[in-house]
């Protein structure tokens, strides 16, 4: 008997040891503040599946996976993902096990509206977030909903999508039925992520859907667009809801950091100017006073405009109505970062791009410093000082804004052993603690991304979850890798420890179930006995 009951305690023991010892040596290490939250993010394309299930419409990306599946990089596409759609409590229990308080994502404008206009909103799309928002409220974790995650209906992409200035009514009408349906308990609402990658992708370059090649007018076109529809709901939800609901109500955009390649004037002009259309394209006409474009943006464009002979600029900028009602309408300003580049402007970029383009209208070029680390199969320089120079810039640029990190992480392949993806998460954190310590009223920070999922024209050949999927696997199990188990620490320490090396292959969080069931197992074998 006696050597049943060491089995039992062994076990419990083993199952929790590790964090004890590692206690001891997070003394001297600075902590996140109190009011500071921990989350991770996701979209809903990238994670959901279920494509044509539950009454779904088709998105822009449906039709381009569909018509177009050779221009994805490994043939893939979103069908069935990490179907979350089925699995959306496996989720809930990964952001339990990290011990989040807040999980960002997004809502399938398809999935509401299943074309795109409220004339029918469909039971079973309201029913699936319903459930998912129920889940993490019961869950104590906050949900942080992107409304517009790049998922367009294609029957209003058909109608001109993002190239219409109508789309502001379309979207402001879509937002309503989100408030209506879900205020009642969603707080935090983001309305459209990453105006500047989703327009100059699918506008600009044309890589991502819905594959339209206008890189000098089509792209500002979409970012006007944008910025109108995005204050057109902030209004809505700041008249007609926010009274009752109380919540907050902001943007998401997103920004390399650029410095100057040198200390010459053209590049310090020349990185101040790719900040300016980067970020101020956005962030001006929303967190600035005039409401509008940056003034140096407006003149460069207007500048390349008359010498390509054209008899206006193919930057509109905002009327004096619309800058008055842009102004002021973000509550709180969300941020995605990846990386960080160098700047330069000299002869050797004058013409070489074609024209019109946002990059003929702001004629630099750029380099990453050869010392920062690439994992060698994506594109991420890992640059955790570049967070914290972007966010003093967003400080000094926008009167201190509250500002909310909804997304930073870094990409690999597959494989669970990501210790660079951990020190990127270390960097970067140690970055925000720097940020912080410079003033920044930065309040929050969402991992992306808690699970692998679809990378846009990647596919599944770039991962940036923290759980790994195995895309063959038709139960779609989650593994946590390496940086999950990090991660996890540091939301439980409120620190950074350089030196915790959880131990990939052992750690008890692996498997915790398992672990636990084992433990109830030997305990019923006792009492049989
Ligand atoms: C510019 O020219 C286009 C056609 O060439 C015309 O439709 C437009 O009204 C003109 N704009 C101004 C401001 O003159
Ligand atoms: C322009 O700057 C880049 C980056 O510093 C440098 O590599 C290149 O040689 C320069 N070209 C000219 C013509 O000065
Ligand atoms: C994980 O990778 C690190 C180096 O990045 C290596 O030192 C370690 O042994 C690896 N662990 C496992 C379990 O393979």
């Amino acid at each position: 008997m006696f050597y049943k009951l060491f089995i039992f305690v062994f076990c419990i023991f083993t199952t929790s040891g590790s964090s004890v010892q590692y206690e001891k040596q997070t003394q001297n290490l600075r902590t996140f503040p109190d009011d500071f939250f921990f989350g991770t993010a996701t979209s809903s394309y990238q994670i959901e599946g279920a494509w044509n299930e539950g009454g779904k419409g088709w998105s822009m990306w449906d039709q381009l996976v569909r018509t177009d599946p050779g221009h994805i990089r490994d043939g893939t596409n979103g069908d069935v993902a990490a179907n979350s759609y089925h699995f959306y409590k496996k989720d809930v229990e990964l952001l339990k096990e990290l011990g989040v308080s807040v999980y960002r994502f997004s809502i399938a404008w398809p999935r509401i509206l299943p074309y795109g206009r409220p004339d029918y909103v469909n039971p079973e799309g309201v029913a699936y977030y319903n459930n998912l928002i129920n889940e993490l409220l019961a869950n104590d974790i906050t949900p942080f909903v992107t409304i517009y995650h790049w998922e367009l209906p294609q029957n209003l992409n058909e109608q001109g999508g993002w190239l219409t200035s109508e789309i502001a009514d379309w979207f402001g009408d879509y937002a309503r039925v989100l408030f209506a349906n879900f205020g009642d308990r969603v707080k935090h609402w983001i309305t459209i992520n990453e105006p500047h990658i989703h327009c100059s992708f699918g506008y600009g370059t044309g890589s991502h859907a819905p594959r339209i090649k206008s890189p000098g007018i089509g792209y500002y076109e979409c970012g006007r667009n944008i910025i109108l529809a995005h204050a057109k709901a902030w209004h809505i939800y700041d008249k007609e809801f926010r009274a009752t609901q109380g919540g907050v109500i902001g943007i998401t955009l997103d920004s390399t950091m650029a410095m100057p390649g040198s200390n010459s004037p053209d590049d310090i002009q020349g990185a101040a100017d790719y900040m300016t259309f980067y970020l101020g394209q956005y962030a001006d006409p929303l967190f600035s006073a005039t409401g509008n474009y940056p003034q140096r943006m407006i003149d460069l464009v207007a500048e390349a405009s008359r010498r390509q002979g054209l008899n206006e600029s193919r930057l509109k900028p905002f009327t004096q109505e619309e800058a008055k009602n842009n102004i002021g309408t973000s509550d709180f300003f969300g941020l995605n970062h990846y990386s960080s580049t160098y700047v330069y402007r000299n002869s050797s970029v004058t013409g070489i791009y074609e024209a019109p383009s946002l990059n003929d209208d702001l004629q630099v070029g750029t380099f990453p410093d050869p010392n920062w680390y690439k994992n060698p199969t994506a594109w991420v320089y890992r640059y955790g000082q570049g967070l914290r120079k972007l966010l003093v810039h967003i400080k000094d640029t926008y009167n201190n804004p509250t500002i909310y990190i909804t997304e930073n992480g870094f990409s690999t392949a597959t494989g669970r052993n990501d210790t660079d993806r951990a020190d990127y998460y270390r960097e970067y954190l140690n970055g925000v603690l720097d940020a912080i310590d410079d003033g920044v009223n930065v309040k929050g920070y969402c991992a992306w991304s808690l699970i692998d999922n679809f990378e846009w024209s990647f596919g599944y050949s770039v991962r940036f979850g923290l759980y790994e999927i195995d895309q063959d696997d038709p139960e779609k199990i989650r593994k946590p890798k390496y940086s999950a188990l990090v991660y996890k620490e540091i939301v439980r320490t409120r620190t950074v420890d350089p030196s915790y090396n959880p131990d990939l292959a052992t750690d008890a969080s692996v498997d915790i179930k398992s672990s636990f069931l084992f433990v109830l197992a030997v305990a019923v074998l006792n009492i049989i006995w």
